[in-house]
């Protein structure tokens, strides 16, 4: 299904014209759609259908770092997703979406000593371990509460995923997990520990992947060394394939669908006695979301195309400014005529760029457009720069529309900053 669509000229969201959201809550402001949201969850979902095992159905872990608000949460917990957590702070927000402890599992390279106490209150359902340390310290802690938490190693397999650099997490030189040369050796010494059920393998190589075989390696390597482990002795239980399907950005681009992964799996999975686990993030939410913005003014400088200043800009979404992402960016009520120009936001550096020579509508003083697919690492990656304050989130169900995270305004910010004495 399509969820930001022109009918009668107009862009809408579900049957919510854009115009009236950007009337009531103002621009910049995300968008968010709950049936575009729930149809994904549950692609994904039957993409994997035919991958239970005597273990049970696939565990779906929605990465909540790609969209953690509240009311998102509980959209893909009433789709029976679990969460991925990755600090103390995503760990509060799934408890308080409703999502169950057993549900939740714990990434994440640096967890401190006190999110892992949080971690163990908490009773969530796994740990995915990154280091022999981390193991050991979370063993003391286990055993001194009496508890003995389900963990997987987490490995890195050395595997390129052919993505951009900065969101490829599985090459030998990342920071994430254990070398898969080291894991055996890792895993029985963590198991020795006492505290620990050692029960699962885990990996993660990277995100936005538009290719399946980088992950088919992974998987592969996985396998074998559940077996590796198994001829140990080891009783493994559960392997956590991680998240990385990836998404179109550009609207002439076709990436692989739940089902081909669901198949792909299935053929390198074949044998493997676990129950498996997932962490999707942007696969679920990227298309499900809009950043709506206003056109400030056009301008011109130089003999180039002009400059579109739109009143959203990198500190609302920062992936162009940080990856050179590209985002569709569409009029939301486009007038056929088309324009080549620069689009730009309103901060003072020229990283503040969403695209150079985008041949989009025209668009003048006033007009409202979107950037499309933001519905992932989008909000919450926002900042406060040059003092413009949090951007806020809507989120569209059929014909209505709720302001689910607030716009924080520079001054509520402001407020938390303290001038000290010897200042006054
Ligand atoms: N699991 C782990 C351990 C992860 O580190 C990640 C993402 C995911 C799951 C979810 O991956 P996904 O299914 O969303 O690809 N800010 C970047 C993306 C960073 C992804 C970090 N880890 C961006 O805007 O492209």
């Amino acid at each position: 299904m399509e969820a930001f669509t022109l009918r009668g000229g107009v862009m809408h969201a579900e049957d919510v014209a854009l115009p009236a959201i950007a009337e009531a809550v103002g621009t910049p402001v995300y968008v968010y759609s709950r049936a575009k949201l729930t149809a994904k969850a549950r692609a994904f979902r039957d993409g994997l259908a035919r991958l239970g095992s005597a273990h049970g159905p696939p565990h779906l872990a929605f990465a909540i770092k790609a969209n953690p608000n509240l009311a998102v949460l509980r959209v893909l917990g009433r789709e029976g997703y679990g969460a991925d957590v990755v600090s103390g702070g995503e760990l509060t927000r799934a408890l308080a979406a409703g999502i169950a402890p057993e549900e939740i599992v714990f990434s994440g390279v640096g967890k401190t000593h006190e999110e892992l106490i949080q971690g163990l209150e908490a009773g969530i359902g796994q740990f995915n371990i990154e280091s022999e340390e981390e193991g050991r310290e979370l063993a003391a802690l286990a055993r001194d509460a009496g508890l003995r938490p389900h963990c997987a190693l987490r490995v890195n397999p050395d595997v390129d995923a052919r993505t951009h650099a900065k969101i490829s997490t599985g090459r030998r030189e990342n920071k994430f997990g254990v070398p898969l040369d080291r894991a055996g050796d890792i895993f029985a010494a963590l198991a020795r520990e006492g505290g620990l059920e050692m029960c699962g393998v885990a990996v993660h190589i990277g995100s936005q992947l538009a290719d399946l075989q980088p992950l088919e390696e992974a998987f592969a390597r996985l396998g074998a060394l559940i077996w590796e482990l198994r001829a140990a002795g080891h009783t493994i239980t559960h392997a956590d394939l991680g998240g990385g399907l990836g998404v179109s950005y550009r609207h002439d681009e076709t990436l692989p669908t739940a089902a081909q992964y669901g198949a792909m799996v299935a053929r390198v999975t074949r044998g493997w006695d676990v129950r498996l686990s997932f962490e999707p993030g942007r696969f679920i939410a990227a298309e499900a979301g809009v950043l709506l913005t206003r056109t400030i003014r056009t301008k011109r400088s130089g003999n180039g195309p002009p400059f579109v200043v739109v009143d959203a800009a990198m500190n609302d979404l920062a992936r162009p400014a940080l990856y050179g992402a590209h985002h569709e960016f569409e009029a939301v009520a486009p007038t056929g005529a088309r324009m080549t120009a620069h689009i730009v936001g309103p901060i003072c550096e020229t990283g503040d760029t969403f695209a150079i020579d985008r041949e989009c509508d025209a668009l003048t003083a006033g007009d409202l457009a979107v950037f499309r697919t933001a519905g992932a690492y989008g909000a919450t990656m926002a900042s406060s720069y040059n003092s413009r304050g949090f951007v806020p989130e809507v989120l569209v169900d059929g014909d209505r529309f709720a302001v689910v995270a607030d716009r924080i305004a520079p001054a509520a910010i402001m407020a938390a900053e303290r001038v000290p004495e010897w200042l006054a």
